[in-house]
């Protein structure tokens, strides 16, 4: 059978969602999440499909690819059943490398593939290159997971107090000053399928100030979750917060069934890493991105 490539139309994005879910495998690479997919719901369900590209083989989803026109990179999630699959590996190959076929956009463009080896090897053979270098992190989660020290309020799908969504979205303003983040874009997220495997956190220190938040992704029982997104104020830095709200998105994690809590960051942000490292995580070797050969 032919692989045959789509974008998904909006009401089939729980499927692509629950696909990208269960390639999410204790001891694999950590590769695009159904969490990220969440979190990128944010902005709509039009504007998510429009981002996404999903690969076919006789009904079978093998791969979803979600296009960040900014910064001109793709990031794939691919089904272990082709890890080794050569056929899958050329095809995705030539989509990508014809700026024709609208994959990704023209010019500099990159593409995210931590995991599908028969893919890697391609795109290293036909000349793409080392781009932006990425530190991906693991915390097993198969014992108890320590308190964190911290008031922490959740929020979920049917539990969300006003206030605490006003802070949850003002602390991730005061975490990433490119934010663009609302109460409005946090009730789209929240209405969406992917959040009812989700939770936001906010953490509250002794003078109850929301000083840290982060939103965290079960891609299933047994399967590694995600932490994406995560920031301390930047009004509340250097006092244990970004390690505090760590934890604790570790703790939610392990409550809601997940392996081991993961996350990606670029290589060179820092504080992001040391704050991860100090809150348990294991830095994985770093895992750089491909670029299109010009
Ligand atoms: C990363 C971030 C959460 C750290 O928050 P914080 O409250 O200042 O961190 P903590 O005080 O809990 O520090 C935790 C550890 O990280 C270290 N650390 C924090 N910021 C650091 C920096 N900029 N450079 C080096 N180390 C840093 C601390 O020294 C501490 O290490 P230790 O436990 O070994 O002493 C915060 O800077 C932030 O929100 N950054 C922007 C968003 C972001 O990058 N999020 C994470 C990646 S998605």
């Amino acid at each position: 059978m032919p692989i045959t490539l789509h974008t998904p139309t909006p009401a089939s994005l729980a499927d692509v969602v629950d696909a990208v879910a269960t390639w999410q495998v204790e001891g694999a690479p950590v590769q695009l999440h159904s969490g990220d997919l969440g979190w990128a719901w944010r902005f709509g369900a039009d504007k998510l499909a429009g981002e996404l590209r999903v690969w076919r083989r006789d009904g079978e989803v093998l791969a979803a690819g979600m296009v960040d026109h900014d910064d001109g990179v793709m990031r794939l999630a691919i089904s272990p059943a082709v890890d080794a699959d050569e056929e899958f590996a050329a095809q995705v190959v030539d989509d990508l490398t014809d700026p024709a076929r609208g994959v990704l956009p023209e010019g500099r463009a990159s593409v995210e593939a931590r995991a599908g080896t028969a893919l890697r090897a391609r795109l290293d053979s036909e000349g793409w290159t080392a781009d932006e270098p990425w530190t991906p992190l693991h915390r097993s989660l198969a014992t108890p997971v320590e308190d964190c020290g911290l008031r922490i309020a959740s929020l979920d799908a049917d539990h969300a107090d006003e206030q605490v969504v006003q802070d949850r979205v003002a602390v991730n303003l005061a975490s990433f000053p490119t934010s663009t983040f609302t109460v409005e874009r946090w009730r789209t997220m929240a209405a969406t399928p992917a959040y009812r495997s989700a939770r936001c956190l906010v953490a509250y220190d002794d003078a109850d100030h929301a000083v840290a938040m982060t939103t965290v992704w079960s891609a299933g029982r047994g399967r590694p979750g995600l932490i994406e997104p995560l920031g301390a104020h930047r009004d509340f830095r250097g006092h244990g917060h970004g390690r505090a709200i760590t934890i604790a998105a570790a703790a939610a994690l392990r409550e809601m069934g997940a392996s081991s809590a993961t996350v990606c960051t670029p290589a060179a942000n820092v504080g992001g890493v040391a704050a991860y490292v100090s809150a348990g995580f294991t830095r994985q070797p770093d895992s750089t991105d491909f670029r299109r050969p010009a």
